[in-house]
């Protein structure tokens, strides 16, 4: 049987698109935001994406078009050694992946509490094990996508899912922004504060927001472009990061406005969307159609991400042991289930804690945050020193002047902005 393909280039955009947006675009990008200098942040974080992020897109996607194999198989081709570096970011992935499914979970868990008319507080759900039955329903949600492959699976869930997203955001932007508290809520959000721009813990958390949004460094899209044909790179790259940042951008204009218009302080991470956004939508006209709307738009986007956070390690276990796919994703999602147990447990009646830190806390620190980072100077630096320079070329139109500026950023560019960003996160710079 031959390799899997996507059906069109829509589809494969749209499964980007699916990886790209998630968690980290809907509740964490607007209080990054918010706390980073509001509309001026978004200078540091356009230039993040343009020179740093997207040519590692490009990179990576070339990469697994011309090798047309997963992660580890294509690292073992450039150097047999290589395949090492291969499995350490495939267990990164498998790490990132067990604890955002606990939040994915979460967010289920939300959808249907608004559905039914009945939010718990966020206290007393993580005080029962009613948790552990969503992560495992949400577990149960992702394996299913991705055993039915790319196609059936990863492609469909997402044609599917980016539309409605798409429309239920519109949606809750427009309801938003009539509300009472709208010009305080987006003021809060968007009014620059140009000052911002010298302190180098701002540039830190736009380069780190970018790389974790764009979904870069993991081997995700490394694996998607083996499933490509010959689409121009560059030209999707850019559509699928131009999605990703609007999308982070209207979720501000969404989010913001209901927690004035609601009277609350704009929280962080957790705080957000499980404890300030549901008491916002109990406080205002149609909270409960609109706080149900929001949490199934969470819902999809947080699905689609793990959608292909599972299929990086399962293609490469296919890729490199020949293992059918339904099997491949099996092992995986058992494996990802158990790595994200102690997550799980930390948010339940046992309180999982290590040195006084929420076991989930400490995950997302060390595996999406610090191991993100060192999984991007792998790829970056594997791929733009070790990968041979015509093969690159090849891929993407050519070795002209574009080509070689793009070369020499992936090059230094990223692996020194990478190094930046490790250090910086090491000594927790960026909040
Ligand atoms: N890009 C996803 C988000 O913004 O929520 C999260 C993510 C997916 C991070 C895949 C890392 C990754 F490898």
């Amino acid at each position: 049987m031959g390799r899997e393909e996507w059906s069109s280039t829509l589809g494969f955009i749209l499964a980007s698109i699916g990886s790209a947006v998630g968690i980290g675009n809907i509740w964490r990008f607007p209080y990054i935001v918010g706390a980073n200098g509001g509309g001026a942040f978004l200078i540091p974080y356009l230039v993040s994406v343009l020179l740093f992020g997207l040519p590692l897109m490009v990179l990576e996607l070339a990469i697994g078009r011309s090798t047309g194999t997963s992660v580890v198989s294509t690292f073992r081709s450039i150097r047999k050694r290589f395949s090492v570096a291969g499995l350490v970011i495939v267990t990164i992935v498998s790490l990132i992946l067990g604890y955002y499914l606990v939040i994915t979970s979460w967010v289920l868990a939300y959808a249907l509490f608004f559905i039914l008319g009945r939010p718990m507080e966020f206290g007393a759900f993580t005080d029962s094990y009613l948790p552990l039955v969503f992560f495992l329903l949400s577990g149960l949600a992702v394996f299913m996508t991705v055993r039915s492959g790319v196609r059936e699976g990863i492609e469909r869930a997402s044609r599917y899912l980016i539309p409605i997203l798409l429309v239920f955001l519109l949606f809750l932007v427009a309801v938003s922004l009539t509300e009472p508290g709208a010009v305080e809520g987006v003021g809060f959000y968007l009014s620059p504060d140009y000052s911002r721009l010298t302190d180098p813990a701002v540039w830190i958390a736009a380069f780190g927001q970018a790389f974790f949004s764009l979904s870069v460094g993991m081997g995700i899209l490394l694996t998607f472009g083996s499933y490509l044909k010959r689409e121009a790179l560059f030209r999707n790259a850019a559509i699928i990061a131009a999605a990703d940042i609007l999308i982070a951008v209207l979720a501000g204009l969404a989010i913001f406005p209901l927690v004035f218009t609601a009277g609350l302080d704009p929280a962080a991470g957790v705080n957000l969307a499980f404890i300030t956004l549901p008491s916002a939508f109990t406080e205002i006209r149609y909270g409960m159609l609109l706080g149900a709307l929001f949490f199934l738009m969470l819902f999809a986007a947080a699905l689609t991400s793990a959608v292909s956070m599972l299929e990086a390690p399962t293609a490469a276990l296919m890729d490199s042991y020949g293992y059918p796919r339904k099997r491949a994703t099996l092992l995986v999602f058992a494996a990802v289930m158990l790595l994200g147990l102690p997550s799980a447990l930390s948010y339940t009646a046992l309180k999982l804690e290590v040195f006084g830190t929420a076991f989930l806390a400490l995950a997302d620190y060390a595996f999406g945050t610090i191991g993100l980072i060192v999984a991007g100077l792998i790829v970056s630096i594997v791929g733009g020193w070790f990968m041979s320079r015509a093969r690159i070329c090849a891929e993407i139109g050519g070795c002209g002047w574009q080509q070689k500026v793009y070369m020499t950023l992936i090059r230094y560019g990223v692996p020194a902005v990478l190094l930046i960003t490790l250090i910086g996160s090491f000594f927790r710079v960026a909040g």
